[in-house]
């Protein structure tokens, strides 16, 4: 990796560990499949096309790698979930919706190195035995859809993709499937759905968990853009190496998305776990910006519950008890479940002390009060309330009573809906309520009239 060279102001920060994003941003590197070609593309396909199917799914489960979409499901697993008595076509879906609020890299992998996200996905489908797979791209990437096709194209005319795909017997095709530009579209069931041809209502689960019962009813397995190349590098290193890299439960690399209040946002690629908080914000980002400290992080897009920079969390259990502070988090899938928040789609969103929580929060609750689909009552107007209540505050018209209000709305969606856009509705309101109350009260006043009679009707309706 260190032959390869940068373009200038591009280069990896030296603690990053590339192999996704190994060509972003590389001098002479483009696109085209005689590039990728060069540098011994499709090599792992034609190792792995002589292998059998399962034999690459117990790499991939030995491998340890979790689904970088969002959940952090282990994705041998989720293969293996596909009945054994199996008689319907299975399907592999890529999802390229890339909806999470915080989260940029699955774009970057289509624009700049489209060809590793499709060896990725043959090996995959291979291994799964899916013979139709699908791109489902958001509708907002219109130059990653072009250059996926003609990926795809060139793939083809290299008999990549295709019948009998380099000489194996193996026939596979790749479609790819523009959204209308949803958020909900990024939901797995929603996304199959939308792909059906049907308004994108999630499917409740159970029954419908996509492996046994996905798009038309078959067997399905719906993984991220990023963990579908990660297959190709598991193929490459073999499942032992690949599982050294990261830590114990958190293997391999993954790619945060930093944006906000730090001196040098973007993308940077590293080792699960092996990075902290402190070490990603103060050293990797350059620190806050001049004159600022920072205030709070939303660690995994805009879904995941906020944390203070200035608490302490107590994780493990007996002897393994520990305390850490927040620059102390190892950036790992456990570690941020046990803070009480979630490494999520790997957006770190970071906010100062020029930051009001109130503005955040309100940013935050328009955007899931005008993505929820509206299929369950909780979300849709729970979110819609979460958001009129929170513009009550910003506009300096909310009464104490709000807070505890949209806490209580918080809480009535949470648990109660088809899909987890519930939880990733009211998550931000339930953590920015816990952890910032002092600052948001403080925006209100006793002497504003608290919500009309009938709001508070409205309101008591969809607490029942
Ligand atoms: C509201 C919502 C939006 C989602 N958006 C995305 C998305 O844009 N991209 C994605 O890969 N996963 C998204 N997910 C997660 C998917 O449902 C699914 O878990 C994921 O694509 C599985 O891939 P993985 O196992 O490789 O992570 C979303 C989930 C929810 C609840
Ligand atoms: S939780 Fe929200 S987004 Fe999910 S199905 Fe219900 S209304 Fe739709």
């Amino acid at each position: 990796m260190s032959s390869i060279q940068y373009l200038p102001g591009k280069e990896p920060d030296p603690r990053e560990h590339r192999l996704i994003f190994k060509n972003i941003d590389r001098s002479g590197w483009d696109a085209s499949i005689d590039c990728y070609l060069k540098d011994g593309g499709y090599e792992q396909l034609k190792k792995a096309i002589k292998l059998e199917p399962s034999a690459i799914t117990n790499e991939v489960k030995a491998s340890g790698l979790r689904g970088r979409g969002g959940a952090g499901f282990p994705t041998g697993v989720k293969w293996g979930f596909i009945p054994p008595n199996n008689t319907k076509p299975v399907y592999l879906i890529c999802n390229c919706d890339e909806s999470e609020p915080g989260t940029f890299k699955d774009r970057y992998i289509v624009h700049q190195d489209p060809h590793q996200l499709i060896e990725g996905m043959v090996i995959s489908a291979y291994a799964v035995g899916a013979h139709v797979a699908y791109i489902y791209m958001r509708e907002e990437f219109p130059e990653a859809a072009q250059i996926i096709e003609k990926s795809i194209a060139d793939a083809r005319a290299k008999n990549f993709i295709g019948k009998d795909v380099l000489g194996s017997g193996f026939d596979l095709e790749i479609y790819v499937h523009r959204g209308a530009g949803a958020y909900i579209c990024g939901e797995e069931t929603g996304l199959i759905e939308s792909l059906e041809g049907k308004r994108p209502y999630p499917r409740i689960k159970p029954p419908y968990f996509p492996a046994a019962l996905g798009l038309y009813m078959a067997p399905t397995i719906v993984n991220n853009v990023e963990s579908l190349c990660h297959v190709k590098h598991i193929m490459e290193m073999g499942s032992e190496e690949y599982a050294k890299l990261g830590s114990p439960r958190n293997t391999g690399t993954r790619i945060l998305c930093v944006s906000g209040d730090v001196k040098k946002p973007g993308y940077y690629e590293v080792q699960v776990g092996k990075i902290t908080m402190g070490e990603l914000l103060n050293d990797v980002c350059g620190g806050p910006l001049d004159g600022r400290k920072f205030k709070a992080c939303i660690p995994g897009g805009s879904s995941s519950k906020i944390l203070r920079c200035d608490e302490t969390f107590k994780i493990g259990r007996g002897d393994d008890e520990k305390e850490l502070s927040f620059f102390d988090i190892p950036m790992d899938f456990d570690t941020m479940a046990a803070c009480g928040t979630m490494a999520g789609s790997g957006g770190v969103i970071v906010l100062d002390d020029s930051r009001k929580m109130s503005w955040v929060l309100n940013n935050i609750n328009h955007f899931y009060a005008h993505e929820s689909c509206g299929q369950c009552t909780p979300c849709r107007e729970g979110s819609m309330w979460m958001r009129k209540i929170s513009d009550r505050i910003v506009e300096g018209k909310a009464t104490p009573e709000d807070i505890k209000t949209l806490e209580e709305v918080a809480y009535q969606i949470d648990g109660r809906t088809v899909c987890a856009f519930g939880e990733a509705s009211s998550w931000p309101v339930e953590a920015m309520i816990d952890k910032f109350r002092d600052e948001l009260t403080s925006e209100t006043s006793e002497d504003n009239e608290y919500l009309s009679e009938e709001a508070q009707k409205q309101l008591k309706y969809i607490s029942q």
